[in-house]
């Protein structure tokens, strides 16, 4: 075959693979058998080996790719990813009908079950799957795009002619027969078990190595349009032309015409729920009509024109061994029940919240007691009551402590007022929970320091405030049972690299009420020094979009506590980065666009990324026409050759340390 004649050859077989692929995940219902299919795929695959710059990124071949990642890159969604409202029986279904009804008039729903595993986002350029991402906070996902290629059910190129560019969203499960067999294989070899399907999917798809993804049996339906190059007038339009388009959708999905009709579905759904292959936790309500939605509009939180119905918690009954009393990092107190071991629907329980003693008193749930448990969604198990007609003999209450069950403080219980607490803010188990917060992934990483590294240095007097991790020696480490020579280091080394975190993670990582993630980021990137946030004025704060009042407040109080400026102050002393060296007003990079390709020598890309984004840069995975700079490491990979064809800015890796002054 001559050139010409092995790239016609090549598209047919891709052609057909596709094809065949679509009819076998998408539609299940296979025209070939496994072996004509295989038989296809290596053919292909031997051209391609002969030919590799007849390679393209969306052949069938390269659903699963080459090596692991270093970490993710952000992916900033181009509309916030929103999260559903939520409504737990009939007629708030039928109020949010009146409210509807009221802005928009009469009309149809469509209703869909609500899967119960993790939202991810497709965005397809000229019938090319370019990336796929998490749904992250909503606002930034991480890129995880080779992850999703190896499910097969997501089609690299789109079927047909009709939609080029398009984004959606999904929702990827881990099938519960798979999550069942692959705990089973796991537990058998020792190794870690997922708590359920939804973290199952969740955790597959944020791997970093695309070959482990490719061996779970995840799946996806796809539920949305985020945009595209053709308008559709209603939902059930748009999923008629995704599913011309290759992609999978949830064969219950239903149109339906009036509010009625829609809760009978919702029971349908909910007798349907044990016999499927996938959890799902409600259902949800969408309005039928584009025009319509638009005119509802959204909150800030979620759309006014669907609602989720979540089905009633599942519930198992099991004895209560015992009522442990958890102290937690504010120092209330927790009553824990500690079950006999219960499979309630994909995971085992050994352990529900109480939530407090006056709940435990109104109960009247008694230790000893068989107590009906149910589990919803990402709730926390909960002890829903006691059965008292199986109560045999006499069983012990337990009351509210005198005591702090961890350092023997007396406890504070206000009149009227719910929470029991600790009072002693040096109480160590306050501290464990304030240091494993500030030690988290997602506060200042410190590798090595682990729940129970950190409960021995309490234990061991070496630890009362986290500035103390950065004053303690190696001998003080040894003496610690487990630790030696090479495990202490590392702890000492994970601990000083932490001092050169970002100001965000370090904001987040204090533990301020109410300041998550986002919120950190935010501050980090108004003020710039920790030493400005503690003086500002709440009413400023309140000002800030995306803060709320209540956060406000919590950062008022916190920086108006002598401890914590003390604490502050020893950070510094330290060394810890307490300030960004860019400032808002001057961000050097601010909203310029960079992407990177190929491997770079002297920093990792999780650096590099950062390093931007510090300056007030994007870091967005491909490259288009407004893309500002491509920074092109070892082994470049399609990214370069399209920045070429565009005339886009290429700088090298030196070249990028010199923009970014590093
Ligand atoms: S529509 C505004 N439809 O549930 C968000 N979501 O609790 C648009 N989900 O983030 C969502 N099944 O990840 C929609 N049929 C379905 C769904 C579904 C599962 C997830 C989705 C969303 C979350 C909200």
């Amino acid at each position: 075959m001559n050139k010409k004649e092995v790239k016609k050859r090549i598209k047919k077989l891709r052609d057909e693979i596709n094809y065949h692929n679509f009819k076998y995940y998408v539609e299940n219902s296979p025209v070939i058998s496994d072996y004509e299919f295989d038989q296809l795929l290596k053919e292909l695959e031997s051209l391609e080996t002969q030919f590799p710059d007849l390679v393209t990124p969306d052949s069938p071949t390269q659903r699963v790719g080459g090596e692991p990642l270093e970490g993710f890159t952000t992916v900033e969604h181009k509309k916030a990813m929103l999260s559903l409202d939520n409504t737990y029986n009939y007629d708030e279904l039928r109020e949010f009908d009146e409210r509807v009804k009221k802005n928009v008039g009469e009309v149809e729903y469509v209703v869909e079950p609500k899967i119960d595993g993790a939202g991810v986002a497709l965005l397809y350029e000229n019938g090319t799957l370019v990336r796929g991402s998490t749904r992250g906070d909503g606002i930034r996902g991480d890129d995880i795009t080779s992850n999703l290629k190896t499910i097969r059910s997501i089609p690299l190129r789109l079927r047909g002619k009709k939609i080029k560019n398009i984004e959606v969203r999904g929702e990827v499960y881990f099938p519960t027969e798979g999550f069942e067999k692959y705990n089973k294989e796991q537990a058998k070899k020792g190794e870690p078990v997922f708590v359920n399907p939804r973290n199952a999917a969740a955790g597959s798809i944020r791997q970093l190595d695309p070959r482990i993804v490719a061996s779970r049996p995840l799946n996806i339906f796809i539920y949305y349009i985020l945009f595209s190059d053709k308008d559709f007038q209603t939902q059930e339009k748009a999923i008629n032309a995704l599913k011309e388009a290759g992609f999978r959708i949830n064969p219950l999905t239903k149109k339906i015409s009036n509010i009625e009709e829609a809760i009978k579905y919702c029971k349908v759904l909910e007798e349907k729920r044990e016999t499927l292959n996938y959890d799902i936790d409600g259902a949800v309500i969408k309005v039928n009509s584009f025009s319509q939605q638009r005119e509802l509009g959204e909150t800030s939180k979620h759309p006014r024109w669907e609602i989720s119905y979540k089905f009633a918690a599942k519930q198992a009954t099991t004895r209560l061994n015992d009522i442990d009393i958890q102290v937690g990092r504010t120092g209330t107190l927790t009553p824990v029940a500690v079950l006999e071991p219960v499979y309630i629907s994909g995971a085992t329980i050994s352990g529900a919240t109480l939530h407090n003693f006056d709940e435990l008193k109104r109960k009247d749930i008694r230790i000893g007691d068989m107590v009906l448990v149910e589990r919803s969604g990402d709730v926390i198990p909960q002890v829903v009551k006691s059965i008292k007609e199986k109560r045999k003999g006499k069983l012990k209450k337990k009351g509210i402590p005198k005591k702090c069950p961890v350092c023997r403080s007396k406890i504070v219980h206000k009149e009227g007022e719910v929470a029991v607490r600790c009072p002693n803010r040096m109480c160590p188990a306050r501290l464990k929970w304030r240091i494993k917060y500030y030690a988290s992934r997602d506060a200042m990483d410190v590798d090595h320091l682990g729940e129970s590294t950190i409960d021995k240095l309490i234990e061991n007097d070496l630890i009362d405030n986290i500035a103390d991790l950065y004053n303690l020696k190696k001998e003080d480490i040894l003496t610690l049972e487990g630790f030696k020579e090479k495990s202490a280091q590392n702890l000492l080394d994970s601990i000083k690299e932490s001092k050169n975190q970002s100001l965000s993670r370090l904001i987040y990582g204090l533990g301020i009420r109410h300041v998550g993630k986002y919120a950190a980021q935010l501050l980090a990137s108004q003020y710039n020094s920790i030493d400005k946030l503690a003086k500002v004025d709440i009413e400023e704060l309140k000002e800030i979009h995306g803060l709320g009042d209540k956060t406000a407040e919590a950062i008022g109080t916190f920086f108006a506590t002598e401890e914590n400026i003390e604490l502050i102050n020893k950070l510094k002393n330290i060394g810890i980065k307490t300030h960004e060296v860019a400032r808002t007003e001057d961000m050097p990079l601010k909203g310029k666009k960079f992407v990177f390709t190929g491997g770079l020598q002297s920093l990792s890309r999780p650096d590099a990324s950062d390093v931007v984004k510090q300056k007030g840069g994007i870091v967005s995975s491909s490259v288009s026409k407004d893309t500002d700079y491509v920074i092109v490491g070892e082994k470049p990979g399609s990214k370069f050759e399209k920045a070429k064809k565009l005339g886009l800015t290429i700088l090298d890796e030196e070249e990028f340390k010199k923009l970014v002054g590093k």
